[in-house]
């Protein structure tokens, strides 16, 4: 039989939150109850959707919407995406998660061998990616408050074609302060480099929040993307959203246009739902006063243990650096961790790091965190 060489390629494909499953299935199989603290979905820990979705999508099935939606998106999802955004309609794609508007960002802006700048730790899809469309990532730093590394961002950004920010970011759980953002936005705009935001979770916070779109607006161009999964909680709804801001951007939103007309539509009846949804965040008041509950307990819960982390400020997952010394590879560390019954993802995973992480969800109840971080104390 011939070789299928080009296969070869998918190499560069993975996807580090879900492989480290992989493993911990086997020891389940074997009979191990495991603590999964490793990928964030909210919807397997309890956390409902807000009802309109459902309800929408039940309403959406009677209207009958057999055929493919715009390629752009519906109508009436674009107007309520314009209204948050703050842009014209023109300016707004629908896309399947913002994992699609992520994928179309990098093929459509950055060419091969060029460089995207990514925080470190990053959302691991960032660099999957760059990998598949042969872009050259490089990493800006974060102090050890989880703020962006200013001076080292400066060293890094002159030939950068563009920047991503998550923002809290993932894994960090770290808030940007505006002075922070500011700070990067003037580099941005100095070096003329549109910045890709990441707003995923950017209604899950605890302590304050400025719109970016308001500090970046007139300064530099800027793509921001969100979608149902974290902040409405709806992650199998798929649907996601970017908005372009800012002046130049004609090319990239031609490009954009004949990405999604090449993959027909996304889910219809889930974006009548979702435009139901956006423009209602009464939700969020319960979300965020049980994520900080659980959040409080993984703190609690990891007191007096050798592990360093940012304060998570938003988001919910905490990033966590074993300082003990006692392991020296991250993915040994999550093995081990695996045989105690608890599922946590190699800091390794989200970029190259100066030592040994893993990254933990704080989404489970109190009690099982605290039963997940007893198990994780025995090993570090
Ligand atoms: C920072 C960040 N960006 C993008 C995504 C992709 O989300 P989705 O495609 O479900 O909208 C995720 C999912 O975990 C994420 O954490």
């Amino acid at each position: 039989m011939k070789e299928f060489l080009p296969a070869e390629r998918m190499k560069v494909v993975s996807y580090p939150i879900r492989d480290i499953v992989m493993e911990a299935r086997k020891e389940e199989k074997a009979g191990k109850k495991m603590i999964y603290l490793n990928i964030g979905d909210p919807a397997q820990y309890g956390f409902e959707p807000p009802s309109i979705i459902k309800e929408e999508v039940k309403k959406a099935l009677d209207m009958d919407l057999k055929g493919y939606a715009p390629s752009q998106g519906d109508d009436e999802l674009i107007e309520k995406i314009a209204k948050i955004e703050g842009c014209s309609e023109e300016n707004v794609f629908v896309t399947v998660g913002l994992t699609e508007g992520i994928e179309y960002f990098i093929q459509a802006l950055v060419g091969k061998g060029e460089k995207l700048l990514l925080p470190n730790p990053t959302y691991p899809l960032y660099i999957t990616k760059a990998d598949v469309f042969e872009v050259k990532s490089e990493f800006y730093k974060h102090d050890a408050d989880g703020q962006i590394d200013v001076e080292d961002l400066r060293t890094k950004i002159a030939d950068a074609k563009a920047m991503v920010i998550i923002n809290p970011n993932n894994p960090l759980g770290s808030l940007y302060s505006d002075n922070n953002l500011n700070e990067v936005i003037a580099i941005c705009a100095e070096y003329n480099v549109p910045i890709f935001y990441d707003g995923s979770y950017d209604k899950l916070v605890f302590d304050g929040y400025s719109d970016f779109r308001k500090l970046a607006k007139g300064k530099v161009p800027f793509i921001y993307g969100s979608s149902l999964s974290k902040v409405y909680l709806y992650p199998g709804a798929r649907v996601g959203w970017v908005a372009f801001h800012g002046d130049g951007w004609e090319k990239i939103k031609d490009a954009y246009f004949r990405l999604c007309n090449q993959r027909l539509s996304v889910n219809w009846e889930f974006q009548k739902a979702a435009a139901a949804a956006i423009l209602d965040d009464s939700h969020l008041v319960q979300v965020k006063k049980d994520l900080l509950e659980r959040r409080d307990a993984m703190i609690q819960a990891a007191e007096g243990l050798p592990l360093e982390y940012p304060m998570p400020k938003g988001a919910f997952y905490a990033f966590m650096k074993i300082t003990s010394g006692k392991w020296s590879s991250d993915w040994d560390f999550a093995r081990a961790a695996i045989k105690k019954g608890v599922v946590v993802v190699p800091g390794s995973g989200f970029g190259k790091q100066d030592g040994n992480y893993f990254r933990a969800t704080f989404l489970p109840p109190a009690e099982l965190i605290k039963e997940a971080f007893e198990k994780i104390a025995e090993i570090l």
